[in-house]
């Protein structure tokens, strides 16, 4: 598909993913609108310059009339909905913000769409919309069982995405990813940039669990990827979810010793073993986004880290 004058609406635009997400579309020529919550300097969307070069429009996912606006008003054909309350943590201490943010703030969205008959949706779901099963990897037509805040928000946007397309035959895909790392993160409580930002200031990286918690790792770039491959792929397949991951799962310390050769520092982390109201072991099956979509990603964990690291660098040697 041709992006040049696509006009493509991201929400949670200032956010990891988004910065990525927008800088690429910018690129391939879109018009690009942003709805932005917080303002902040250190955003990648910032410091790049790419934020003066869309439209922003500033608000919250949970003021309808907002959300409503900023997808008529600037006529999008195209909507990527990453705004959320993204971190685990956080959710278990502001559950009413979480819900409020993922669940509110997703049926507003899909609403507007639906008004607004949107071309294309892409929402992001997540392998914790799964919660938490005995049989591994998750495929995508296992049920959605969130049992944690952050999980059943996310449960709860993924199935209201799929209502809106049962009903009323909104065109949206579903992106279920594990955990996407890379520069531009600046959620240091999660394992990457909290890890590379200890061990660049020669701290013990502390670890929540006991390291031994199984996850899915995947570059933000083959994030991208995944997002454009399956908004240009909803024709025919509307309505559904695919995993993305790079199908081969790590435990925290495999991914912490892995950091801490890339980046030559013989510091042991700190393992404070108090993870409570987190799932000890995801990963998932990605044949569904191979075989329909022909994704596949680029980057080992290997590759990524080096990139991920020296964007921490200059970002952290840069800061005042
Ligand atoms: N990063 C991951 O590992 C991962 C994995 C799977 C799914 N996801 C999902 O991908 C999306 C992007 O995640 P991210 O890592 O870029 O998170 P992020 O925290 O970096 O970005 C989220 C953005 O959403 C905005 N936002 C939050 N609440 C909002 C509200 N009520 N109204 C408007 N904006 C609001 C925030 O200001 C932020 O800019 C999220 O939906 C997240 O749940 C992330």
């Amino acid at each position: 598909m041709n992006w040049k004058r696509k006009r493509v609406f991201i929400t949670g635009a200032s956010g990891f993913l988004g910065s990525w997400l927008t800088q690429d579309l910018i690129e391939k020529g879109a018009y690009v609108v942003a709805l932005i919550r917080d303002g902040n300097p250190q955003s990648m969307l910032v410091r790049s310059g790419l934020i003066k070069e869309i439209a922003v429009v500033q608000g919250t996912l949970e003021d309808f009339l907002t959300v409503e606006r900023a997808v008529a008003e600037y006529q999008v054909d195209t909507v990527f909905h990453l705004g959320a309350q993204a971190i685990v943590g956080v959710a278990q201490v502001l559950p009413l913000q979480t819900f409020e943010s993922n669940i509110r703030g997703s049926y507003h969205l899909l609403e507007a769409c639906k008004r607004h008959e949107v071309e294309r949706v892409v929402v992001a779901s997540s392998d914790k919309a799964y919660g938490e099963s005995v049989v591994l990897p998750y495929t995508e037509d296992m049920p959605l069982r969130g049992r944690y805040p952050y999980d059943v928000s996310k449960s709860c946007t993924d199935l209201l995405a799929q209502a809106y397309y049962h009903t009323y035959g909104l065109p949206v895909g579903i992106a279920r990813c594990g955990n996407i790392y890379g520069g531009g993160d600046l959620n240091f409580s999660r394992l990457i940039p909290g890890s590379i930002l200890s061990l660049y200031e020669n701290q013990r990286p502390v670890v929540r669990s006991d390291g031994l918690y199984t996850r899915d790792y995947i570059y933000v770039k083959d994030v991208v990827l995944a997002y454009l491959l399956l908004a240009e792929g909803l024709g025919e397949r509307g309505g559904q979810a695919f995993n993305f991951a790079p199908e081969r799962p790590y435990t925290v310390l495999e991914v912490l010793t892995e950091i801490k050769r890339l980046m030559a520092k013989e510091i042991e982390p700190v393992i404070l073993n108090k993870a409570k109201g987190e799932i000890i072991q995801q990963n998932l099956d990605a044949t569904k986004a191979r075989e329909f979509l022909g994704w596949k990603p680029l980057y080992s964990l290997e590759k990524g880290l080096e990139e991920t690291i020296q964007w921490y660098q200059e970002f952290l040697g840069g800061m005042r």
